[in-house]
């Protein structure tokens, strides 16, 4: 039996043919379980690949500034997939497997979020003390995510539209790292460009994985501003999730083609395709074949 979601979802009944066309519905749930289930579906990969640069970044920066602790923002966050697979010992895969057990067809949002309380504890990488927030607009992701212990802040907050509340710019004061990841809206400029006001006292660095088509000059030339250099990292183009449909793919061939890539072989896959760019201050742009740890992902994991 599937739980309550939404009337948005299409259900053929069997768990591997759950279908869903419209993602908006299960954004802000009180738990992540159907939205992991419906990403799992659409052949959810990003955060895969997104978070292995995420931790590699975040070890360089770390080096780079004699950091033993830092401050990471994950923005639009949702439930916090890219917080979670940073800070834990875990793969995209096990996310994604985890809720394929029947267990969670019944569990209430409470059981869930005792279940993964454990899960994520046991799974906590070891020496490291950094602070994690999520930033979102949905509340209830956040807060499934906050009391999992992915973040220990949260802040459903519009940055799009309005100025950081006090509390959010406290925690962006202490921010050196901006991650981002899954989102088709890539950074959206004007609340990149208020979190980069708020965290300007660390100038963090910014690592964010946009769909080919939404990588935007308004985006990238925020980040400029703000005195970053960006780069595009050179790790090959990498599958974000299935088009739930013909137009939809046509719309994304289309946002590629208008960007400068060639989409044979990547969109006309019939996936949307993801890069990664990462932005620093000049003075701390340092060879990423030097780095510590690699930002290419596992291909086995
Ligand atoms: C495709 S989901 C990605 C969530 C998560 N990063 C992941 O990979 O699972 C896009 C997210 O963007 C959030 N979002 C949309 N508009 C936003 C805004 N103005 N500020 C912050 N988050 C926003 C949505 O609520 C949603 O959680």
């Amino acid at each position: 039996m599937m739980k309550e979601t939404g009337r948005m979802i299409e259900n053929q009944g069997e768990r591997d043919q759950k279908i869903v066309t419209i993602f908006d519905d299960i954004y802000n749930l009180p738990d992540c379980s159907t939205y992991y289930r419906a990403m799992d579906h659409a052949g959810f990969r990003t955060a895969h690949h997104a978070a292995a640069a995420f931790r590699a970044v975040l070890s360089e920066l770390k080096r780079a500034r004699g950091l033993s602790t830092a401050g990471i923002v994950d923005f639009a966050s949702g439930y916090g997939i890219g917080g979670a697979l940073t800070r834990h010992d875990l793969t995209l895969a096990d996310v994604l497997l985890r809720y394929r057990d029947d267990w969670f067809d019944d569990a209430t949002p409470d059981a869930v979020i005792a279940a993964d309380r454990d899960w994520y504890a046991s799974h906590r990488r070891a020496g490291q003390d950094d602070q994690y927030y999520g930033i979102d607009i949905a509340d209830k992701a956040l807060g499934y995510a906050r009391a999992v212990g992915i973040f220990d802040e949260v802040f459903a907050e519009n940055l799009q539209a309005e100025d950081a509340s006090a509390g959010l710019q406290r925690a962006l004061a202490s921010t050196d790292l901006v991650i981002e990841c899954g989102s088709v809206a890539h950074m959206l400029p004007a609340a990149l460009d208020r979190v980069l006001q708020g965290a300007q006292a660390r100038m963090p660095w910014v690592i964010t994985a946009p769909i080919r088509g939404n990588d935007t000059a308004e985006a990238i030339e925020v980040m400029g501003d703000h005195g970053l250099t960006v780069e595009e990292l050179d790790v090959p183009p990498f599958r974000h999730r299935r088009f739930a449909d013909e137009a939809e793919q046509a719309r994304a061939v289309a946002n590629a083609e208008a960007r400068g890539h060639d989409a044979e072989g990547f969109e006309t896959t019939g996936y949307f395709h993801a890069q990664l760019f990462l932005a620093r201050p000049a003075s701390e742009v340092t060879p990423v074949s030097g780095w510590p740890v690699s930002p290419i992902a596992d291909l086995s994991a």
